[in-house]
């Protein structure tokens, strides 16, 4: 496994996985946006030209955001999200990065135990942040 910057021609491939991972994908333009950001970091896994996993990150100042990261269901659990949100955590520090935060769904416990599996401890509880009225438990890790 490899891992490349996000391009256009990923997008087909991280659209299935989107959709496959998430009751409230993303929408594909919401990647095209990013890809054209500055403050945006994308990456995907690939295991020959197959996409296997991706993350997108924003960079705030010191704040570093975590606001996608999914692995294709027939690649989890083999190390793929750890070496995309690693690879994030390391290009963060080299722009100054502090610390890493993001949002999860209360009852997503996978994303929550994968999180607490890489050092990120819960920071607070955003009430109903989710469109369907779910809490997010926003996680913090010092970079
Ligand atoms: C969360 C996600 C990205 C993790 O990716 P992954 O490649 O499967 O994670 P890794 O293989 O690197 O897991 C590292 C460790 O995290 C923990 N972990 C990961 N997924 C877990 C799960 N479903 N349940 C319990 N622990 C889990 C384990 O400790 C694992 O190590 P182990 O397999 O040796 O026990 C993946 O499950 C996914 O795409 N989920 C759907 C999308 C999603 O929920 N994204 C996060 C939104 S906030």
């Amino acid at each position: 496994m490899k891992i490349y910057k996000m391009s256009y021609q990923d997008l087909d491939q991280v659209m299935d996985i989107e959709n496959s991972s998430f009751k409230d994908p993303w929408k594909r333009d919401f990647f095209e946006h990013d890809l054209c950001r500055r403050s945006a970091m994308l990456f995907v896994a690939k295991e020959g030209p197959k996409v296997i996993g991706y993350i997108d990150a924003w960079l705030f100042g010191d704040e570093l955001h975590l606001a996608n990261i999914a692995v294709h269901p027939e690649f989890r659990r083999m190390g793929v999200g750890s070496k995309l949100l690693k690879k994030i955590i390391e290009l963060g520090k080299t722009k100054n990065a502090k610390y890493i935060v993001l949002e999860v769904r209360k009852s997503n416990f996978g994303a929550q135990k994968f999180y607490e599996k890489l050092g990120f401890k819960q920071y607070y509880l955003r009430p109903r942040y989710y469109s369907n009225g779910e809490d997010a438990i926003v996680y913090k890790l010092d970079l």
